[in-house]
């Protein structure tokens, strides 16, 4: 106080008396960074969020090594080295029934000289249910000789299904430049369900272009799937595919193309499912990336469709982002708004492949001013950055954002160099060691409260638990939704798992307790980990970290 002139106090006390401007969004910059590039996150627990990275030479050291894993401490904001022995570069991951993470696939050759590095491709790594908030005595757990995938797997996706156990799909054999040239074109599980992948003709049908496939559980159980231009979906129980119609306009929408998939929310009592895709690249897939720029524009398009019947045969509807965007980020709120995050205007995925590489960079002009997507809104009218603030981080190739239990979305990562590259004048596009969060404006007001809920719950039933609501939330006819979230595994931008559902629920008279009721079964909402958020007009609750059915793990055969 010492410091403060006399006459800066008058000035004060008129501030203080103003009447406080609405909260707004905000960026917020973490006084720690990462250690490594955090170009995969999930979140594992209430307070924990596993990164990886490729194993290269990263500033963040474990044993006698630069590590590739590091878990995050969303209280903290602290950082602690995974140690791993597989390159975890372009994974994918979920977690399963009984609470596990599990991450899957990765990169066949280490980037630095550490004779420990094993190679990814075939990787499983488990990361157990970690009880303790620091994630003191949690590791991942490797065991390549024994535990491994049955194909080799960079780029892959994967999901939890109905079973509650991880469904695998696509990738590359080897690490090739840019298209996928030496494919994998099939599925396998795991728990492992069969001896052998299953064949996709999907997945041969979307070439070259088709890393990451964007996949979704719908609500019967099935999985619908995007690649390159291409939909389809796959059956799991007969092992059918059905292809669906193309994205229009030529738009591809995955690696080297990225654009971003997502599942919009599934409400009661029907939970019809509709998935937007946004951004990629009109490029002509046959083009070697030696005639390709860094300059070319990305696209703008949003395509959506309604996975019944007469959605299918009315097919992609289309409207459009601000702005162009390769590798942008589609992330639910609590509310069931989408984030539109990341990316750039122009370019393309992947490392110094075109001859006007920024650096290594196949792309340029870093979109810094998120977007909000509305999905009951009317066409035309769903997508808005009013509001929004920009950052002074690119967030591009090898970024990636979560959204975590306090209801913010952690930010981390971007590094599109071949190795750990320090920031140093010149350099437009360095490996990315600043950690934000993006904060909604529901951060700064007093929120809705979760007070206690049990640590698992049953399909289709009717749970009551004790909240609290403040005061200037409590008015008669305000729009209550509770949400039910998988918070997703976020790579290469896409999240593995991502899933909202809403619950038909209801604030008892004297606002003390909450009345919800959960998903009827296992398809709406696959048996796992949820994170329940209660939001009032807007104004979303810190989430609670449940376990949706037994918490058993998943079975080895379908059921
Ligand atoms: C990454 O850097 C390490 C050491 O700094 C070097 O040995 C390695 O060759 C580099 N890898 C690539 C792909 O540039
Ligand atoms: C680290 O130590 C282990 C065990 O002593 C050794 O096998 C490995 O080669 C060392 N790695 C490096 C990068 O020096
Ligand atoms: C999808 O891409 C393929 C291969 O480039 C092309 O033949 C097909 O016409 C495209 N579909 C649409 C609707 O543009
Ligand atoms: C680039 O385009 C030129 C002219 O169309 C063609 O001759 C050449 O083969 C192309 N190169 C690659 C690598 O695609
Ligand atoms: C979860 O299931 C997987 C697959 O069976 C298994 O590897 C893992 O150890 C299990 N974790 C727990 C906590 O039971």
């Amino acid at each position: 106080m010492k410091s403060i002139s006399l006459s800066l106090i008058p000035l004060l006390a008129a501030l203080a008396n103003a009447a406080p401007s609405a909260p707004g969004w905000r960026f917020d910059l973490k006084p720690v960074n990462s250690g490594i590039t955090a170009l995969e996150s999930i979140v594992v627990s209430p307070n924990l969020v596993v990164f990886f990275d490729r194993a290269s030479n990263n500033p963040l050291q474990v044993k006698n090594h630069s590590a590739w894993g590091a878990l995050w401490n969303l209280q903290e904001s602290t950082v602690t080295p995974l140690d791993l022995l597989t390159n975890s570069f372009c994974a994918s991951g979920a977690l399963i029934s009984n609470g596990s993470m599990i991450s899957v696939g990765g990169d066949p050759n280490g980037f630095v000289n550490n004779p420990t590095i094993q190679p990814g491709t075939q990787a499983i790594r488990i990361f157990e249910p970690c009880a303790s908030p620091t994630g003191e005595g949690c590791t991942v757990f490797e065991d390549p000789a024994n535990l491994h995938l049955l194909e080799k797997r960079w780029y892959p996706s994967s999901v939890r299904i109905f079973d509650g156990s991880l469904m695998i799909v696509g990738g590359m054999h080897t690490d090739a430049d840019f298209y996928n040239i030496d494919p994998a074109l099939s599925f396998e599980f795991f728990p492992p369900k069969e001896d052998a992948p299953r064949p996709s003709e999907f997945l041969k049908r979307s070439l070259p272009t088709n890393l990451f496939p964007r996949i979704f559980a719908l609500p019967d159980g099935k999985i619908f799937m995007v690649a390159n231009n291409r939909s389809s979906i796959y059956d799991i129980e007969a092992n059918t595919e059905t292809a669906l119609p193309d994205i229009p306009n030529g738009v591809r929408v995955t690696n080297p193309m990225d654009g971003s998939a997502i599942l919009l929310p599934l409400s009661p009592p029907d939970f019809v499912p509709e998935v937007l895709v946004c951004g990629g690249s009109q490029t002509d897939d046959r083009i070697q990336p030696a005639n390709l720029s860094s300059q070319k524009p990305a696209s703008s398009q949003c395509s959506r469709i309604t996975l019944t019947p007469e959605g299918i045969a009315k097919g992609w509807e289309v409207e459009h982002m601000l702005e162009t965007r390769t590798m942008p980020e589609l992330v639910h709120l609590p509310n069931g708004q989408v984030l539109i995050a990341h990316g750039s205007r122009t370019g393309f995925a992947a490392i110094a492949q075109v001859p006007d590489a920024i650096g290594n960079s196949n792309s340029d002009h870093a979109v810094l001013t998120p977007s909000l997507y509305t999905p009951t809104a009317r066409l035309g009218q769903r997508i808005s950055n009013a509001g929004l603030p920009t950052s002074n981080i690119a967030r591009i190739y090898h970024s990636s954002i979560t959204l975590t239990p306090q209801g913010n979305f952690l930010i981390a990562g971007s590094n599109p160099n071949p190795n750990f590259t320090a920031p140093a004048p010149g350099i437009k596009f360095p490996s990315e060691l600043r950690v934000q969060t993006l904060d909604p404006p529901f951060m700064f007001v007093e929120r809705p409260k979760i007070l206690n809920t049990p640590e698992k719950l049953g399909f289709g039933k009717r749970v009551t638990v004790p909240v609290s609501i403040p005061s200037s939330l409590s008015r008669p006819g305000a729009k209550v939704q509770v949400s039910l979230m998988d918070l997703g595994f976020s790579s290469h931008a896409f999240h593995s798992g991502a899933r909202l559902v809403f619950m038909d629920a209801t604030i008892s008279r004297d606002g003390k307790s909450l009345t919800f009721t959960t998903p009827p079964n296992g398809r709406v909402y696959p048996p796992g980990p949820a994170t329940i958020f209660l939001t009032i007009d807007d104004v979303s609750s810190e989430g609670a970290w449940v376990m949706m059915g037994s918490g058993n793990s998943p079975p080895t055969a379908l059921e």
